[in-house]
């Protein structure tokens, strides 16, 4: 069975998304290590409330030099396959990153590559949209590449932005349209029935 790292920093609902996925059997997956940088994150308790000792890794002072390698060493210990971006608030480095080659998984809220990249994340994707007048926009799930928000894409979904949507209108539809999204992503990868071409996931028939 593959093993799974979580990583999140806020609500979690994308976490939850996978612990019931792998609760009803549609993923068939172990969840080894679900962690979080901000000790008030919700997702530790959703964890928790599961059966997952989550671990709690905030970035201090003291550790700001070797927090990196400080994540790496939690995951290496949990002994995962795959590592999930579930909101996870930090931009990950090269020599992380080279360790998990496509084997990181990030879930971002717009149809990238357009509103990605640094600086565009949370309700500030959201507003970027608005502002640009997009009749739709919707959610991406990628391989984690040295490029933010640029990795090869494994799944998308899109919904239409309405005239009356706000940004928290379209926070709240887009987190429903994440939810299946990733599961979708994940089961694609769990399967191994894939290629990545240069940026494209082509599916093996
Ligand atoms: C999601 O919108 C995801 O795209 C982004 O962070 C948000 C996390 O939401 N990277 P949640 O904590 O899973 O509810």
């Amino acid at each position: 069975m593959k093993r799974l790292a979580i990583l999140a920093s806020g609500n979690g609902t994308n976490l939850q998304a996978i612990i019931d996925a792998v609760e009803s059997g549609r993923l068939e997956a172990q969840i080894a290590l679900v962690l979080s940088d901000r000790s008030n994150a919700y997702a530790l308790s959703r964890a928790e409330r599961h059966g997952i000792m989550p671990q709690l890794l905030v970035r201090t002072e003291k550790n700001k030099a070797e927090y990196f390698r400080l994540l790496l060493e939690s995951v290496e210990k949990a002994n995962v396959d795959l590592i999930v971006l579930a909101g996870f608030m930090k931009i990950l480095p090269a020599f992380f990153i080279e360790k998990y080659e496509n084997r990181i998984i990030n879930i971002h809220p717009s149809l990238l590559p357009a509103f990605g990249g640094r600086g565009l994340y949370g309700s500030k994707v959201h507003r970027a949209v608005m502002e640009s007048g997009a009749r739709i926009t919707g959610c991406t799930v990628h391989f984690a590449s040295h490029d933010v928000d640029g990795g090869p894409i494994i799944e998308q979904m899109c919904m239409e932005v309405r005239d009356i949507d706000t940004e928290e209108t379209i926070a709240e539809r887009i987190h429903e349209i994440e939810h299946v999204a990733l599961v979708k992503a994940l089961s694609l990868v769990l399967s191994g029935n894939y290629e990545i071409r240069g940026k494209r996931v082509i599916r093996k028939a």
